[in-house]
């Protein structure tokens, strides 16, 4: 039958870069990307995560190569996208995922270590990232950003301060990102994710994992890393060429929840 619409629905032969590729929601999306048919550029700091995760993705007949990166490294990050560029031929979509949480009420003698690491990884990162990966990204005519925030960028909870400040500018990044670099066919989004079962939140017991999400989340339960990645995979379609600045709380519906 032919197609009745214009826009495509695929990112098969894309280039992906995913960073916190070795774990958790930046594992399920390049595995997801994978599945649709990307080129994945993994990216983490878990050297031998990123070989399992790429190891994984050959094994089911999809295309990878992983790059081990402290993205506290400025450098390393500018090496990163010309190796990736080497490698697939430029950058299509840059999935800027990796994230630390290092909880520590003001008061911490070593809070500022905390700040600081935080803000390297959770934020400053992402804007290395994209400043690295611009001009790919705009001769790709179909250049994707998506940015992974968290619902503590639009609240906050005691104690973990630095990683709610990091959130919150990932989301005033987004924005600031999506009307300065909006032209060109390039969109930059973000996710907020709710409580999900992943590395980060491994350490909360099942018991008070359930009694949190009773209490707080419409849906009753955490989320699955998959589910944030398939929303991730739905603002990097050509598809989604219109949606530029978006912050899409993939949450349960737990930040509407009075
Ligand atoms: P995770 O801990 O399972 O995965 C994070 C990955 O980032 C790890 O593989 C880790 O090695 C990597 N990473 C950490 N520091 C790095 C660095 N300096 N350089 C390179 N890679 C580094 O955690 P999760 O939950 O999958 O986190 C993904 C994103 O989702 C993070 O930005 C996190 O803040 C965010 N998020 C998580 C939520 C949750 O409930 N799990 C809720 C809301 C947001």
């Amino acid at each position: 039958m032919p197609k009745l619409t214009q826009l495509k629905r695929s990112i098969q032969g894309k280039v992906a870069l995913v960073t916190g590729a070795a774990s958790g929601m930046g594992r399920a999306t390049a595995f997801l990307f994978a599945d649709e048919g990307a080129r994945v550029a993994a990216v983490d700091v878990n050297r031998q995560g990123v070989e399992d995760v790429v190891a994984e993705i050959q094994k089911a007949g999809g295309e990878a190569q992983g790059w081990p990166l402290d993205l506290r490294d400025p450098k390393g990050i500018n090496a990163l996208v010309d190796a990736v560029r080497e490698r697939f031929g430029g950058i299509d979509i840059l999935v800027n995922n990796a994230g630390i949480s290092r909880p520590a009420p003001f008061e911490a003698e070593a809070y500022e270590e905390g700040w600081a690491e935080t803000i390297d990884v959770n934020l400053t990162a992402h804007v290395r990232l994209v400043r690295a990966a611009l001009e790919d990204l705009r001769a790709s005519g179909e250049g994707r950003v998506v940015n992974i925030a968290s619902t503590e960028g639009v609240g906050a909870q005691p104690f973990v301060s630095a990683y709610t400040a990091s959130k919150h500018g990932v989301i005033g990044l987004t924005r600031a990102m999506a009307v300065e670099l909006g032209q060109k066919g390039v969109t930059i989004n973000c996710i907020c994710p709710g409580p999900i079962k992943t590395g980060m939140t491994a350490q909360i017991p099942d018991e008070a994992k359930e009694k949190f999400a009773r209490r707080r989340v419409p849906l009753r339960r955490y989320g699955d890393p998959e589910e944030v990645a398939h929303a991730t995979l739905s603002l990097v379609l050509p598809a989604s060429s219109f949606i530029n600045g978006a912050v899409l709380m993939v949450d349960g519906g737990m930040s509407i929840q009075n």
